[in-house]
């Protein structure tokens, strides 16, 4: 690829990764890309770097566009290490006189490269830097991703170099979000926000205030995975509102494991019974074919989850424990739930679903359905009221 203008004098020179498939857990079919920036003016300036494996493709298109060596300056916006894995080999190669980076930042960039002796500079919300024409404003982002994150704002370009924020995992040869197709762009958009940022859904809230508060103009948003957003970036700032709002539709995701299909039974009768009620956005969702990263996606904007579970070993099953983990660790709110599962002799199994709702803070409308061994017409009733205890719950 080239280094791409995204304004004059501004370029993007990371990489694209289309070979990834898994990035910690998330499924990235698509693949991905880790964005940097260039800014060339009386300083140069590198916005972070990419992922260790990818350093040739930075350096290549830094060398369309300037030897390496005349880079001023380093930003770290980032210290996650997609964006951090080859700055020590970019660090030696360019020699930066100052490397930028927020306190946390600095904390973790010695954790986690161990030297002491870069010439780190710590700089803090509000703080800015002249580049000559052009001056670039500071503002920390905590856990969006990590506690180091923080934004590079350019008001001269209404540029903001947003890190993890507002990106999404995408492998393209365009960069722009109207060189794409929307549909396809915000999908990746909400999969990247359910999978990553979900659970920081108060702290995104805190943001965008203070970014109105700023009265910050914004023409650009540039993150650091996926398409730079210059067409509609209030469309990204909007959805990104409504995500962190846990703002859901009237929508139900079931999401089962079946050993002999008795609890599939039990999750087509509920559906039935959502569809019945009214509730026409259903999704029926097989622990074991549907990947977990996928199936938060359409938690994402569901006001309902329901879940179902044979009984394993006095327990639930393995593909269950592991989507429910993870849903756990993302913490979403405001939605109703309820569970079910068949049995052989002991029928644990919705107790321990029940459990890890209400460990993860999410309103039971159903005391729940346990069917011994394969249902029957006439227990498959039980499925019927809670499928629609939910609806109506949903409706309320
Ligand atoms: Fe793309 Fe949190 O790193």
């Amino acid at each position: 690829m080239a280094a791409i203008e995204v304004k004059e004098n501004i370029y993007w020179v990371g990489a694209v990764d289309w070979n990834i498939r898994d990035f910690h857990g998330y499924s990235t079919e698509s693949g991905t890309s880790y964005n940097a920036y260039l800014i060339k003016d009386e300083k140069t300036v590198l916005f972070d770097t990419v992922k260790k494996e990818l350093k040739g493709d930075l350096l290549h298109h830094l060398r369309q566009i300037i030897d390496p060596s005349k880079i001023d300056y380093l930003v770290v916006n980032h210290v996650e290490m997609d964006h951090s894995g080859s700055l020590p080999e970019i660090i030696e190669l360019i020699k930066p006189e100052k490397i930028f980076c927020s306190p946390m930042g600095k904390k973790a960039i010695i954790e986690h490269f161990h030297r002491e002796d870069w010439p780190l500079e710590v700089v803090k919300s509000g703080d800015s830097i002249s580049l000559g024409k052009r001056s670039v404003q500071f503002i920390e982002t905590k856990m969006l991703h990590w506690p180091d994150s923080m934004f590079s704002y350019i008001p001269e370009d209404k540029l903001l170099i947003s890190s993890d924020a507002f990106g999404h995992h995408w492998a393209t040869s365009e960069r722009f979000d109207d060189e794409v197709d929307t549909d396809q762009l915000m999908k990746h958009a909400a999969k990247y926000y359910a999978n990553i940022l979900m659970i920081f859904s108060p702290v995104v809230q805190k943001l965008l205030a203070q970014v109105k508060e700023m009265n910050l103009e914004i023409e650009i948003i540039a993150p650091d995975h996926g398409i730079i957003w210059r067409k509609s970036p209030r469309m990204i700032i909007e959805a990104y509102d409504r995500w962190s709002r846990y703002e859901a539709k009237e929508k139900v995701v079931i999401i089962y494991d079946s050993m002999w299909h008795s609890t599939e039974k039990m999750a087509k009768t509920i559906m039935n019974a959502l569809q019945r009620e009214g509730i026409k956005h259903v999704k029926l969702l097989h622990a074991r074919r549907a990947h977990r990263s996928d199936i938060i996606t359409e938690i994402l904007d569901a006001g309902a989850i329901i879940l179902g579970s044979p009984t394993l070993n006095n327990n639930i099953m393995p593909a269950m424990a592991d989507i429910l983990t993870y849903l756990k660790g993302l913490r979403p709110k405001h939605k109703v739930a309820a569970a079910f599962g068949s049995f052989g002799w002991s029928g644990e199994s919705v107790k321990h679903l029940n459990n890890y709702l209400e460990e993860i803070g999410l309103e039971t409308v159903h005391p729940g359905v346990k069917i011994k061994n394969v249902p029957t017409h006439d227990s498959l009733k039980d499925c019927t009221e809670l499928g629609t205890a939910v609806a109506r719950a949903l409706k309320a």
